[in-house]
């Protein structure tokens, strides 16, 4: 196993972890944490593991293989520099650029520039025929500076929150405000364990944020939703994105005609600019958690979206799910969101 690194977002908690983990778990990589950092997690992998976390991950922003860690001083980190093998990672006549990059305050501008400087210099001096390149390097090496250590090593990819961006809610041809952010919803298709040609059910799939996310990362799909309207703005969002999914039905989520699924992803209404239809949205997630259990074998997993008022965690285990884990998305004033994840025993 391979010592790796990773820089996550900030912008939550607990979720870019729990999404890095729920990664590495679905694709089956066995792992090892070694440290978990203000926004960095060292652990040990399989190197191809990266590969996995660069094409589904929402929430994390570099993957790094680990050549050191230290206190961030010169002396500590010229004499890591002077004691790894850096021709294991830089072959002769290629090129380089160091990039040192800070969490939160945990060191000034400056001393990030002048890291970079005296690093790259460094390596000139230890590795024979390199040659700094900034703006097309063939090698990337990365240092993150958090927690009153740094961390070193080769970036093997950089992940761009851009295309989430690209395909949030208002640039999608039909729009509700009731839509999911894309990050979170391909975060929750994450934690589901969701994998390449499983079939991922959403019954409350309104603008199909979910299925979207979920086809990206190569799942076939199937959305619910009792409103035709919604339904019909899906299949235009869907079309938007070349996506044929393996059905779109206007049905009543609590009485659905699905009798298989691979799991369930979901973000049922709240009753606020999405009506519940004389119903509660506890009462929704109760029945709807209900019904689609027997869609589900031993261990697949069911993450659903809920105002934090609701508790989904009590609600899933009255049903009789495990419930893995919860994490808390703050909306606004009056909406905390509730993510949790539950599966079938
Ligand atoms: C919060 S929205 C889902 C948002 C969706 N995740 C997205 O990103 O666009 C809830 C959806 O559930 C639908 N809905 C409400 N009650 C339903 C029911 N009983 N069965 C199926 N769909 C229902 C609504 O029409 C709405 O589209």
């Amino acid at each position: 196993m391979a010592k790796l690194f990773f820089l996550i977002s900030g912008e939550n908690k607990t979720l870019p972890l729990a999404e890095l983990l729920a990664i590495l778990e679905a694709e089956k990589y066995e792992f090892c944490i070694t440290e978990k950092l203000d926004q960095v997690i060292r652990l040990k992998a399989e190197k191809k593991s990266i590969n996995s976390v660069y094409l589904r991950s929402a929430y994390t922003r570099v993957c790094a293989l680990e050549l050191f860690t230290c206190e961030p001083t010169e002396e500590k980190i010229i004499n890591n520099l002077n004691k790894i093998n850096l021709t294991s990672v830089l072959n002769e006549q290629e090129s380089f650029a160091v990039r040192i990059k800070r969490v939160r305050n945990y060191a000034k501008k400056s001393v990030v520039m002048d890291l970079e400087k005296k690093i790259g210099k460094k390596i000139l001096q230890n590795t024979k025929k390199t040659r700094v390149n900034l703006s097309m390097p063939d090698k990337i090496f990365v240092g993150i500076l958090t927690s009153g250590k740094l961390i070193f090593g080769l970036n093997i990819a950089t992940i761009c929150p851009k295309p989430f961006g690209e395909r949030r809610p208002r640039k999608k041809p039909f729009f509700h405000p009731s839509a999911m952010p894309s990050k979170l919803a391909r975060c929750m298709v994450n934690l589901a364990h969701a994998k390449r040609n499983d079939l991922v059910l959403d019954p409350f799939c309104g603008t199909g944020n979910t299925l979207i996310e979920a086809t990206f990362i190569g799942c076939r799909t199937l959305g619910l939703d009792a409103q035709r309207k919604m339904l019909e703005g899906c299949k235009q969002n869907l079309e938007h994105f070349n996506i044929t999914p393996e059905g779109l039905i206007l049905s009543d989520a609590r009485k659905h005609p699905i009798i298989k699924t691979n799991c369930v992803i979901t973000d049922p209404p709240y009753g606020r600019c999405c009506s519940t239809m004389n119903s509660t949205t506890k009462k929704i997630v109760k029945m709807v958690l209900f019904s689609v259990m027997s869609l589900l074998k031993k261990g697949d997993r069911i993450c659903i979206a809920s105002p934090k008022s609701i508790h989904l965690s009590q609600v899933g285990k009255t049903v009789g799910y495990k419930h893995i884990e919860s994490h808390f998305v703050y909306v606004h004033r009056s909406l905390t969101r509730e993510i949790a994840v539950f599966e079938k025993q």
